[in-house]
């Protein structure tokens, strides 16, 4: 492991101390963009994995400031002000959903800027953070009933998807933008 790649998984570890999950939930989309950028390796493309595994621990940083759409550009502020190289701000700042453009961002109340994945690496990371959902697991104890949040990894994107088109309408640019970038990976992959 690079010293880069150290220095990023300690500082997941630091920032999200109180949030084991999110600590746990990084570490899984970390294996998971690494798997697809090996794969797209062997196909030929160009993948930075170093870049994609720093990108994958620091992404949801930002998650110790916020839980709403904001964290990540809040990860981006944490880097920026840590000095970490343009590059990597720009991966956590365009993970969430399949990206955000400057248009949407102004609308949230957010930089007006273009946060839409544009680099491999970007949006590999953006669709490998997506097949994950945190769902209720329901149970049952010597009788007693139990829930709990646990976090449910899926062998591709569409029930995050499905949740996407509930939430803003299967014709929303959100959703048509998700779902270009897993038509876009998949023609990749397979
Ligand atoms: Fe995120």
């Amino acid at each position: 492991m690079s010293t880069e790649t150290e220095r990023a998984r300690k500082l997941l570890m630091i920032k999200l101390v109180s949030h084991p999950n999110i600590i746990e939930h990084s570490l899984k989309v970390r294996r998971k963009a690494l798997e697809i950028g090996r794969r797209l390796l062997k196909r030929g493309f160009k993948v930075d994995l170093e870049l994609l595994e720093i990108g994958s621990y620091l992404h949801d940083i930002g998650r110790s400031v916020t839980q709403d759409v904001r964290h990540g550009i809040e990860s981006g502020k944490i880097l920026r002000k840590l000095n970490f190289p343009e590059r990597v701000i720009r991966m956590v700042e365009r993970h969430v959903g399949a990206g955000i453009t400057a248009e949407e961002a102004g609308k949230l109340g957010l930089p007006n800027k273009n946060f839409v994945p544009e680099t491999l690496e970007e949006k590999i990371l953006s669709y490998a953070d997506k097949f994950f959902e945190s769902e209720l697991v329901f149970g049952n104890e010597n009788g007693e009933e139990t829930v709990e949040r646990r976090e449910v990894e899926y062998d591709s994107i569409e029930p995050t998807l499905k949740k996407f088109r509930k939430i803003f309408g299967s014709k929303s640019p959100v959703v048509l933008r998700l779902e270009k970038l897993k038509d876009e990976m998949e023609n990749y992959l397979n």
